[in-house]
């Protein structure tokens, strides 16, 4: 077994009523003036918004609004928040929304303190040494953020999209009430379906094989989730569904499902070129890449990828050929990406064919032109890369 840091320090308050909570919780983390961020309209369409002013009023805390943060955040408005905390002299960072608005929040913590651009940490051309402490009123489940040490900002100029990961990043706290994600769309709520998923899959498919509590745990997530986001497709306000792929989302992200193993995530930096030029859903963009990403690498570990065919998508054992067991999995998984309505292919994905040069463009800014590879089961140099876009391309 691999040696292995778990570190998750987040304050969670879960369940039906729990916003309510936000102003003692801001209080308790040391937060006395909020930059409350937000997204396009969901949060003050539902009233959420609204709800979090009156509680942060009623428990003495002062804020300044900031709104406007998109999917795949753009590094902008990270700029834009980080000059109002500047100015206003703010002392605590709350995220009301998803992956794309606490993602934001983070990189606004740690710009604050910089003595150059923000965008610099991304790129690793400096490391930050301060940070602004972060909460969250969490309305989407998927990305994980509000548990993990990541943050992924876009830049438009460029069309670049990078993360930047310390343990800093994680929030104080994380109010989590099933009941703010009714009103997601269906398309949203499958896409992050897959983001949990995905995040479980890429520290499952590892070649670590001796952590048997860790791939019980990720086999259980990936069950549970794949079973309650059909409920929740035919029933968008059944509380116990909702809670379940709510929960299981931080859990795939706080790094419980990976203890002992070793990450892959190339399809997440595959996904990430995918959504950086042509501005994609993140968990629509891994379900177009994952089964080329695949077919691509399972021969490196055969045996896992038949485990995964049998106990998480139900697929009989072809005890003669773990092969043929293995590409069961992987189909019977892309026939589930179709049944939620998710893309297979980057076809289906952007709605055109993808051009030789666009898949060349991405094997560069994935590779950072040759000079690094991505992935651990299958170390994938550029070609590679190119060659599962192209795969993928459908
Ligand atoms: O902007 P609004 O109007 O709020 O709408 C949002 C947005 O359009 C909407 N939404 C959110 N909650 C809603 C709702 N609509 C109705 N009802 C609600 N309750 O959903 C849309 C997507 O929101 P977003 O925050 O972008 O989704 P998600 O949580 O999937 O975050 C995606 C971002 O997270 C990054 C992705 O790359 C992407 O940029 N990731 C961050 C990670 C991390 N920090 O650890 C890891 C992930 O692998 C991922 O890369
Ligand atoms: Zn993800």
């Amino acid at each position: 077994m691999k040696n292995f840091k778990y570190y998750a320090p987040t304050y969670v308050a879960f369940g039906r009523d729990t916003e309510k909570k936000v102003g003692e919780l801001v209080r308790r983390f040391g937060g006395t003036k909020v930059l409350l961020h937000y997204g396009g309209q969901s949060a003050v369409k539902s009233g959420l918004l609204g709800k979090v002013e009156q509680y942060l009023q009623e428990a003495g805390i002062e804020y300044v609004k900031l709104g406007g943060v998109v999917p795949n955040p753009r590094v902008s408005k990270v700029r834009e928040g980080i000059e109002i905390c500047k100015r206003e002299g703010i002392d605590f960072l709350l995220a009301v929304g998803g992956g794309s608005v606490i993602d934001s929040c983070k990189a606004i913590s740690s710009g604050r303190y910089l003595d150059c651009d923000v965008w610099d940490l991304y790129t690793r051309k400096a490391v930050a040494t301060q940070y602004m402490p972060i909460g969250c009123v969490l309305t989407i489940p998927a990305a994980g953020s509000e548990m993990s040490d990541g943050s992924v900002i876009t830049n438009e100029d460029g069309g670049l999209k990078k993360d930047y990961c310390v343990d800093e990043f994680r929030c104080k706290f994380a109010i989590m009430n099933p009941e703010l994600t009714y009103t997601l769309p269906a398309w949203q709520t499958a896409c992050g379906a897959v983001d949990i998923m995905m995040h479980t899959m890429e520290r499952y498919f590892s070649k670590d094989d001796d952590m048997e509590i860790t791939n019980a745990v990720a086999e259980t997530v990936l069950r549970t989730v794949k079973e309650q986001v059909r409920l929740v497709l035919d029933n968008p306000t059944d509380y116990n569904s909702r809670a379940q792929i709510m929960w299981a989302g931080s859990l795939a992200h706080n790094d419980l499902t990976g203890c002992g193993t070793t990450g892959d995530w190339a399809t997440h930096c595959l996904e990430h070129e995918l959504s950086g030029m042509f501005d994609v859903s993140h968990g629509a963009g891994l379900a177009a890449m994952w089964g080329s990403w695949a077919r691509y690498t399972c021969s490196e570990n055969i045996t896992r990828f038949a485990r995964f065919a049998v106990n998480v998508m139900g697929v009989t054992n072809d005890f003669k050929s773990a092969e043929k067991t293995a590409e069961a999995g992987i189909r019977a998984m892309e026939q589930f990406y179709h049944s939620i309505g998710m893309p297979t292919s980057i076809k289906e994905l952007i709605g055109r064919d993808i051009t030789e040069a666009e898949i060349a463009e991405m094997a560069d800014k994935c590779s950072n032109y040759g000079k690094s590879t991505v992935g651990a089961l299958k170390v994938l140099t550029r070609n590679d890369m190119a060659e599962i876009y192209r795969m993928a391309k459908g």
